[in-house]
């Protein structure tokens, strides 16, 4: 496979996170085990104020939002990695996705893997985030990474406790390196954004 340019979007900012152990140890593995150009944008770098007004062009984006923008406009494929929030998308996350055009994902698989720290691997938020990814334009794919028990999984320097994870993962992403491969192509056909 040609190269791809694959980001991975990493959705907390909580001091002490925990997911975001999960978007490193996505990234070192694709480093790995592909020639991909593997992006991790961490929401950290990238904060945002509560999104007020709705900005059409991209010239009145903060310097931040152009990053971020750019590099997702690029993807052949994004990853997000978020955490559940109250059964749901945590507002940080949301308000950054909330700030981009609303068909920046267009014809790009999204693969969606959600934290949690009770048993239920983050389900419920799951479920928004394709919602949201389709109204970004994606694909969100039908392979999913629900990790739930994650303090059982990562101690709180990020060191893995259990390697049940690294099995999870290779799946998961064999499955998404399936659909970027077929999915990305060198001239995307024509859209509004
Ligand atoms: C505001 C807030 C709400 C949360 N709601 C849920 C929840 O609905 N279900 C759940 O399993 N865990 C919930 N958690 C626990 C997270 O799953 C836990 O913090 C986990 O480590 C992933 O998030 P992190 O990246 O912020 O660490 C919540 C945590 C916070 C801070």
């Amino acid at each position: 496979m040609k190269n791809k340019k694959i980001v991975i979007l990493s959705g907390s900012v909580r001091e002490g996170r925990k997911s975001h152990y999960v978007a490193e140890l996505i990234s070192e593995k694709l480093k790995n085990s592909t020639n991909h150009d593997i992006i991790l944008l961490d929401l950290k770098e990238y904060p945002l104020p509560i999104m007020e007004t709705r900005l059409d062009n991209e010239e009145q984006y903060p310097e931040i939002l152009k990053r971020l923008s750019s590099y997702l406009i690029n993807a052949d494929g994004i990853i997000i990695v978020s955490p559940e929030y109250k059964n749901g998308i945590p507002g940080a996350l949301k308000n950054v996705l909330d700030y981009l055009k609303p068909q920046i994902f267009r014809h790009k698989p999204i693969g969606n893997i959600t934290v949690s720290s009770g048993g239920f691997g983050g389900i419920n938020c799951l479920s928004q985030l394709r919602l949201v990814g389709l109204a970004m334009g994606g694909l969100p794919i039908p392979e999913k990474l629900c990790v739930s028990n994650i303090n059982e999984l990562f101690n709180n320097s990020g060191a893995i406790l259990n390697t049940s994870i690294n099995e999870k993962t290779t799946q998961f992403l064999d499955a998404f390196l399936w659909y970027v491969k077929r999915m990305s192509v060198q001239n995307h056909p024509p859209h509004k954004m």
